[in-house]
C-alpha cells in the first residue's frame, strides 16, 4: 500500500497550479498576449548580469570535479561564512557560518526547520493570510497547524487572538515578511512586540517556542522608508529561512538557507537537529555551483524598479477604480477584497475578461484575492482596461 498522503498531495494539483495550467491552454486558444495571468510568483526580470558573469567565470575558474563535486552535507565552510559575513554586516547580528545550513531553497529550509523541532502533537501556529504550503509542510513533520487570523484593518498580527491560540503545545510560529500574499511588512515594533508575547509565554508554560521567519522576499521592498530588520535581533529562539528565489531572480536553480541565531541558548542542538533534519529528508549538500553563485552575488539583485513601477500602477489604479486594496509595501502581490465578499466569485468573473488570479481562500482568507504584479510592465497596463469594466460591472 502507498502512502495515502502523499498520494492525495501529488494528486491533487494546488489551485494556483491550476490557474497557471489554465493560462497555458488558454494561451493556446487565443494567443499569449491576450491572457493576463497574475496567478503565479515566479520573477519576471531578468537574473543580474553580474550573476550570469559569475556562473561563467566559477566555470572557466574552477576545476570540474571541484565545482561539480559534493560540498560538505551542510554547504561549503567558504560559502556559509561569506554569506554569514554579510548578513552580520546588514543586520548587525553576529552570525556565523557555522550556523548556516545552505538549502535548495525556502521550502527545503522551512521543512527542514520543521523536522529538526517537532515532534508528534506538537503546533506551529500560522498567521492567515498565508502561503498554502505551510500547511503541506507543517503536517508533513508530524505536527498540527494552528491558523490565527491577522488583524483585518492591518494585517499585520493580531496579537489578543495569537495570545489566545499559543498552548503548551506550540513549538513554533511561522511568519513571512514581507509577506506573500498580503505584501504587508513588519516593522521593529511587531518583531519587538511578537519576541515579548513569545517570551512571555515559553516563560509562563516552562516551554520553547520557536520563530520561524520565512524571508524570500526580504529584498522585495519600494519605499524608503520601509525598513527590513533581522527577528534575531530581538528574539534568540529564531530560525531564519531564505531563499535567492526571488531576489536573485533564480527560482528553478534551488538555493537559500537556513540560518541558526547566535544568541540562541543551545543553538549548536538546534543546528544539529537541522543537520540531521536535512539528512533524513535527503536534502544535503545544496547544488554546489549555485552555492558558490549565492556567496558571490549575496547582496545584489534583480532590477527591482520594474515591480516597483507594476506595484505602483496596479496599486493606483485598482485603488482608483474603487477596489479596495492593501498597499503592498514589499514582494510582489497585491491583496484585493472580493467586491461582494465572494472571492472565487470574484475569480471567475475576471477569468470571463481574461484576468487570472487566486481567490484568497487558498491562503486561509476568503474574501480576498492576490493578484502578483511579477508580469511584464505592458502587460500589466493592457490589463488595467479590463480591471475598470471589471470594477464596472460591480458597480463600484
Ligand atoms: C512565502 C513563501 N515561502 C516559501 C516559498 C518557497 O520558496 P522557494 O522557491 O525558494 O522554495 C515561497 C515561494 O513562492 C513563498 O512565497
Amino acid at each position: 500500500m502507498i502512502n495515502e498522503k502523499s498520494y492525495e498531495l501529488g494528486n491533487k494539483r494546488s489551485s494556483i497550479r491550476e490557474i497557471f495550467e489554465y493560462a497555458k491552454t488558454r494561451s493556446a486558444e487565443i494567443g499569449a498576449e491576450n491572457v493576463f495571468d497574475f496567478s503565479i510568483g515566479n520573477p519576471s526580470v531578468p537574473a543580474p548580469k553580474q550573476m550570469n558573469e559569475t556562473i561563467v567565470r566559477l566555470i572557466e575558474e574552477t576545476p570540474s570535479v571541484l565545482l561539480h563535486g559534493y560540498t560538505s552535507a551542510q554547504g561549503g565552510k567558504d560559502v556559509r561564512d561569506t554569506i554569514a559575513g554579510n548578513y552580520a554586516r546588514r543586520f548587525g547580528v553576529p552570525l556565523l557560518g557555522d550556523g548556516l545550513y545552505m538549502t535548495c531553497g525556502a521550502a527545503a529550509s522551512l521543512t527542514i526547520c520543521l523536522h529538526a523541532l517537532c515532534n508528534a502533537g506538537d503546533e506551529v501556529i500560522v498567521l492567515a493570510p498565508y502561503f498554502a504550503e505551510y500547511r503541506v509542510f507543517v503536517e508533513g513533520s508530524g505536527a498540527k497547524l494552528v491558523v490565527v487570523a491577522s488583524d483585518e484593518q492591518t494585517l499585520l498580527p493580531d496579537f489578543s487572538a495569537l495570545e489566545k491560540a499559543i498552548t503548551p503545545q506550540t513549538k513554533g510560529i511561522i511568519v513571512n515578511s514581507p509577506n506573500n500574499p498580503s505584501g504587508v511588512v513588519y516593522d521593529g515594533e511587531t518583531l519587538r512586540r511578537l519576541a515579548r508575547l513569545l517570551t512571555a509565554k515559553s516563560t509562563a508554560y516552562g516551554t520553547r517556542i520557536f520563530l520561524i521567519s520565512d524571508e524570500p522576499y526580504r529584498e522585495l521592498i519600494y519605499d524608503k522608508e520601509t525598513v527590513v530588520e533581522s527577528p534575531m535581533r530581538y528574539y534568540p529562539d529564531t530560525l531564519v529561512c531564505y531563499s535567492y528565489s526571488k531576489a536573485l531572480s533564480l527560482p528553478g536553480e534551488r538555493i537559500g538557507y537556513i540560518a541558526v541565531n547566535p544568541y540562541m541558548v543551545g543553538g549548536n542542538a538546534v543546528y544539529f537537529a537541522i543537520c540531521g533534519a536535512g539528512r533524513k529528508l535527503g536534502f544535503v549538500c545544496a547544488p554546489a555551483l549555485f552555492q558558490r553563485v549565492a556567496a558571490a552575488c549575496d547582496g545584489l539583485t534583480a532590477d527591482l524598479g520594474v515591480y516597483k513601477r507594476n506595484r505602483d500602477l496596479l496599486y493606483n489604479a485598482l485603488t482608483a477604480q474603487g477596489f479596495t486594496c492593501v498597499y503592498p509595501r514589499g514582494a510582489f502581490y497585491l491583496f484585493v477584497k472580493a467586491p461582494e465578499g465572494d472571492s472565487k466569485a470574484f475569480c471567475e468573473r475576471a477569468k470571463a475578461r481574461e484576468l487570472l488570479f487566486v481567490p484568497g481562500d487558498d491562503f486561509g482568507y476568503a474574501g480576498w484575492v492576490r493578484i502578483a504584479y511579477c508580469v511584464e510592465t505592458e502587460k500589466l497596463e493592457r490589463a488595467l482596461p479590463s480591471f475598470a469594466l471589471l470594477a464596472k460591472e460591480y458597480g463600484l
